[in-house]
């Protein structure tokens, strides 16, 4: 059987192929980041808008590259929820026109949860039960993932979620968007240990919660003190080597934090699994300090190739879960926009 999935939650446009063994027969992603970085992040009408002109070449492209034509599908998948309104009603409305215009089923997908589903399709084995961390834009989020069709909130953040921490210390840092490559790429050459930012919640093993806002306000307070204006243009140019130390030490601080509640939650489980994705999982930093507390902590660690860490379709595969347990959607399926809020205390 041959799935198209559909990804529009954010800013990028995507759609891939997957069969029911899990082949991937084609994935084509169209990035928006050249018509954001003006901004400094996503603006969600310009986002919805592109979505409007880009999903159906995506699609057109995705099923030329598989060899197929809509008469090849079995089945539409599209991603619902979390995101933004517009650019989840973009795919969402497609989604349906192809399911009315072929009668094939609709099945829905939550974003967040194939983000972990990436890792089950890069190993090409089973992954589940096991831990899943969420590091994006919007979310930062930990699951108890007891199979690919049940997920249960842990705890996430309190207020920015780690990506949006990194895009906006990589705007007072003067660095270009999206902030989180910028900030790795500023951190090779940084001192992690050059300034001693916070590392909210880290301490408190009651809670499996994060908190990056008051870590970002710390970067402001220091990038003030040495030079009167945390903004580049404003104040006077920040030297490339202070850039580097401050990119390095506050990459380092939400590294802790990320490892330091994924190690939690591993513990409060007793899962021996952990499963990483979203955009932030493309952090080298972070993927090697996960690798080294796997290894000391004896837990087995998936962390999916870069291009499955960021938005794509083929983590839609997802679906393939909710076909074989016979779990379609409706017609009558909306849109959930998030962020999708991990509850404190579920755990
Ligand atoms: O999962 P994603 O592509 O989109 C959302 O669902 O949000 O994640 C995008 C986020 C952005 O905040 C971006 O700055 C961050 O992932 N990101 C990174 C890296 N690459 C992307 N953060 C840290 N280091 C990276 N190398
Ligand atoms: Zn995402």
């Amino acid at each position: 059987m041959n799935v198209l999935t559909i990804e529009t939650t954010c800013d990028e446009t995507a759609a891939a192929v997957v069969t029911d063994r899990l082949e991937v027969l084609s994935s084509v992603v169209a990035s928006q980041d050249a018509l954001h970085k003006r901004f400094g992040g996503v603006v969600p009408e310009i986002a919805s808008r592109a979505h409007v002109e880009r999903i159906l070449p995506v699609i057109d492209e995705t099923l030329r590259k598989a060899n197929l034509s809509l008469a090849d599908l079995d089945a539409v998948a599209i991603a619902h929820t979390p995101g933004l309104a517009g650019s989840l009603l973009v795919g969402l409305s497609t989604a349906k026109a192809l399911c009315v215009a072929r009668g094939l089923p609709l099945i829905a997908v939550n974003h967040l949860q194939a983000h972990i589903y990436a890792c089950r399709l890069a190993s090409g084995r089973n992954v589940f039960p096991c831990v899943g961390l969420v590091v994006s834009g919007g979310h930062s989020n930990l699951y108890r993932c007891e199979t690919a069709t049940d997920f249960t909130p842990l705890g996430g953040t309190i207020d920015d979620a780690a990506g949006e921490a990194f895009d906006k210390v990589a705007s007072l840092l003067g660095l270009p968007y999206p902030g989180g490559p910028s900030i790795e790429k500023a951190a090779r050459r940084g001192d992690a240990k050059k300034y001693r930012l916070p590392r909210p919640l880290l301490d408190d093993p009651s809670r499996l919660e994060f908190s990056f806002s008051g870590l970002k306000t710390a970067v402001r307070y220091l990038l003030e003190r040495s030079h009167g204006s945390g903004v580049r243009g404003q104040g006077k140019e920040l030297a490339d080597d202070h850039v580097g130390d401050v990119a390095a030490s506050f990459q380092e601080a939400v590294v802790d934090c990320l490892v330091g509640k994924a190690d939690l939650a591993i513990a409060r489980t007793g899962y021996l699994t952990l499963c990483v994705g979203g955009g932030v999982a493309a952090n080298s930093r972070f993927r090697a300090r996960l690798e080294e507390s796997a290894a000391a902590n004896g837990y087995e660690l998936h962390v999916p190739p870069l291009s499955l860490c960021t938005d794509n379709a083929v983590m839609g595969a997802i679906a393939i879960e909710r076909l074989r347990a016979g779990k379609f959607a409706e017609l009558t399926l909306d849109v959930l926009p998030g962020p999708e809020r991990a509850v404190a205390n579920a755990n």
